[in-house]
């Protein structure tokens, strides 16, 4: 993120910003909506205050539940099923940017079946998106039953922290780290680092999953890949020799917060000014800063609502609040 302390929000200069928060004084980026009488936004090129009054002092449309075709669902092992959905054109490319996620749900559930699921590959051409759910609890096995449609809202995209160092990442070395089901919002990662020139090693580690799931998305993508089991010693120690093989830039981090604190322990002590990129491992419930399921504090102790908030990564890392 550059700069320390610096807390932004995803959807702000969107078409869904002002939104709720700037409503209830709790706007995340403007000291105006947030109840104060002095301009403090680190300006980044949209006045959000000017939109909401511009909206009649309103908030703008928020997302809506949209009836989505199901193109496909296919099986990998035991646990794990790619969906496949045919959505406009505008939604696949809205979901194009890496860290992009929906909420998902069986029409015929109530609201509180939403469940949050990461982007794996959007296709802005033919309108079509592609998620994988592991089966774990009520939300995701409720989707099992799910054949011809399902009920999709986005779309967000702050599934990623320190999403402004990966998107400024450009013709560098890359290290991607990816575990288990993590390995599917990696892939919208890999898909613009490479676009942006950069050469990527990708460490793949299956974890309880597998890989299979991904095999198809990342076969023909020129990178180094690599299978490691991050869960041993062994895997670790290779990981660290991987680690100092070359001088990356960033690194990404797919997994729990036990990936995302063994990597950022490696950046540590390279001495070096390596950026990191991990997925963001909050209990997302509503996506829209309202219901405070995700909030977490940063090393000031600043509240911030992580389903829209953008902070450096090590602010969450360090007071532990990365969870997997
Ligand atoms: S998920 Fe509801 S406030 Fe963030």
């Amino acid at each position: 993120m550059g700069q320390k302390n610096i807390v932004t929000c995803i959807d702000a200069g969107s078409e869904y910003c002002p939104c709720y928060l700037a409503e209830n004084n709790e706007c995340i980026t403007c000291s105006h909506l947030q109840g104060k009488s002095f301009c403090d936004c680190n300006w980044s090129g949209v006045c959000i205050y000017q939109e909401f009054s511009w909206c009649g002092n309103m908030k703008k449309n928020p997302r809506e539940t949209i009836e989505s075709k199901i193109i496909e669902k296919k099986q990998f092992g035991e646990n794990v099923f790619v969906f496949k959905f045919h959505v406009s054109k505008t939604l696949a490319r809205q979901l194009k940017q890496p860290g992009s996620y929906i909420f998902v749900r069986d029409m015929e559930k109530p609201l509180y079946f939403d469940v949050p699921m990461s982007i794996m590959y959007a296709d802005e051409q033919r309108g079509e998106i592609h998620i994988a759910v592991q089966i774990l609890g009520v939300k995701t096995k409720a989707l099992l039953d799910c054949q011809e449609k399902m009920f999709i809202k986005g779309p967000y995209w702050n599934g990623l922290i320190g999403l402004k160092d990966l998107k400024g990442t450009e013709d560098k070395d890359v290290l991607v780290v990816g575990r288990g089901i993590a390995l599917a919002p990696a892939m919208l990662a890999v898909e613009y680092l490479l676009h942006h020139h950069n050469r990527i090693t990708f460490v793949i580690d299956p974890g309880k999953t597998g890989s299979a799931f991904i095999e198809d998305y990342f076969n023909g993508l020129e990178m180094d890949k690599v299978y490691l089991n991050l869960r041993t010693e062994e895997g670790l120690k290779q990981l660290s020799h991987l680690f100092r093989q070359k001088s990356y830039s960033l690194v990404y981090s797919g997994g729990s917060d036990l990936l995302h604190q063994s990597l950022k322990d490696l950046i540590a002590k390279s001495d070096e000014n390596i950026k990191l990129v991990a997925t963001n491992n909050h209990e997302i419930c509503c996506g829209e800063g309202v219901c405070g399921s995700c909030t977490a504090h940063t090393i000031n102790g600043k509240r911030i609502k992580m389903c829209k908030a953008q902070v450096d990564v090590e602010e969450i890392i360090e007071r532990g609040n990365i969870h997997g």
